[in-house]
């Protein structure tokens, strides 16, 4: 059987009328920038590339080397295509805009670069986010205004995990689709059809070193996670913490599951722990799409009117029925 590539994909999702040309060249583009990160990210050590970058990005955090390499290659491969009105990334503190010599597009492209940054050193699974919106107005001239629309606006929405293997996963609001990179064709398979998240699972994820800090909702429900077959669930669960929210979204995905990145006090003063328009948005929208849910615990990620491009938020996303039964219990505190 012949394989079908990501190229020949996009274009059957255009002529279904699911996509224009431009977005199908974005999509193409930003492909073609995770697989230069994939092969950055497989060298590690023989390549120079672990260890810090001697820098700070916007967030206060330390930027690692592939944090700063992976956001160069990004930037670089989409800024001249012509498709884009202006970018915005985790580790660049204002939008990031098209150079005046080449041409601007419609949409806008938000990204994570590199995801996971504490596993690099280590050797472990990290990935790639991003998020495109329309450019809403005056294109020529977008500002920081310009991308704060809820998640419900995104056109498109993905990640590259770069694990044993490195797969590309995509939305265009038409369900979720898997691609597997061939390195010896350098092309994107289509491996992974239709991707929905089981509505049970006996899998949580959390980092459960924050647990005295969680809201009192939280912690009864992982609590009555933790009391298993003994406990009200009846059942045990199995608990499962990457630290890259690509590679444990990617698992839940793929498996079921739920993870959690709740409010906690230690994050309170900062909105939460992750950032909303380029890892919270994007994961929200291929979790609905895939069948899952994704809340902050009280409201839908994706209805949430941005107020800042950093914004941060607390998160809990993947199988329906444990994202409706913890959102519940905030519900009901
Ligand atoms: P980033 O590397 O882009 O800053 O994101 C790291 C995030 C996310 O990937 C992960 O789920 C979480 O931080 C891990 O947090 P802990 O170190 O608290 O486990
Ligand atoms: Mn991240
Ligand atoms: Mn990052």
């Amino acid at each position: 059987m012949q394989r079908k590539t990501l190229t020949q994909f996009l274009i059957e999702q255009q002529r279904a009328g699911d996509m224009t040309a431009d977005l199908r060249l974005l999509i193409e583009v930003v492909a073609r920038a995770v697989k230069a990160i994939s092969v950055n990210v497989s060298k590690g050590a023989l390549a120079g590339v672990l260890g810090e970058a001697g820098s700070d990005n916007i967030q206060g955090e330390a930027q690692k080397k592939l944090d700063v390499i992976a956001n160069d290659i990004l930037i670089q491969a989409n800024e001249w295509g012509g498709h884009l009105a202006a970018m915005a990334s985790e580790e660049v503190e204002t939008i990031q805009a098209i150079p005046r010599d080449y041409p601007k597009g419609g949409y806008l492209l938000l990204f994570d670069p590199l995801d996971g940054s504490s596993n690099i050193d280590v050797n472990v699974s990290v990935g790639t986010i991003f998020s495109v919106l329309r450019c809403p107005g005056d294109c020529q001239t977008p500002t920081e205004a310009s991308f704060l629309q809820p998640g419900d606006d995104q056109v498109a929405a993905g990640y590259a995990v770069y694990g044993p293997s490195t797969q590309l996963v995509l939305t265009v609001g038409r369900g979720v689709h898997g691609f597997t990179l061939d390195r010896e064709m350098g092309s994107f398979i289509y491996t992974h059809a239709d991707m929905k998240v089981p509505e049970h699972t006996q899998e949580y994820a959390i980092n459960s070193s924050n647990a005295r800090h969680w809201e009192a909702p939280v912690q009864r429900y992982v609590a009555e996670l933790q009391e298993g077959k003994t406990g009200v669930r009846g059942k045990d669960f199995n608990m499962r913490w990457v630290a890259s929210m690509v590679a444990d979204v990617h698992r839940i995905l793929t498996r079921g599951g739920v993870f959690m990145y709740p409010m906690d006090e230690k994050s309170r003063s900062k909105g939460g722990k992750l950032r909303l328009m380029y890892e919270a948005n994007p994961m929200a929208m291929l979790m609905e799409q895939a069948g899952g849910a994704a809340t902050t615990g009280r409201e839908r990620i994706m209805g949430l009117k941005p107020e800042k491009l950093h914004q941060r938020v607390p998160v809990i996303m993947g199988s329906r029925n444990e994202v409706e039964r913890v959102t519940g219990y905030h519900n009901d505190a």
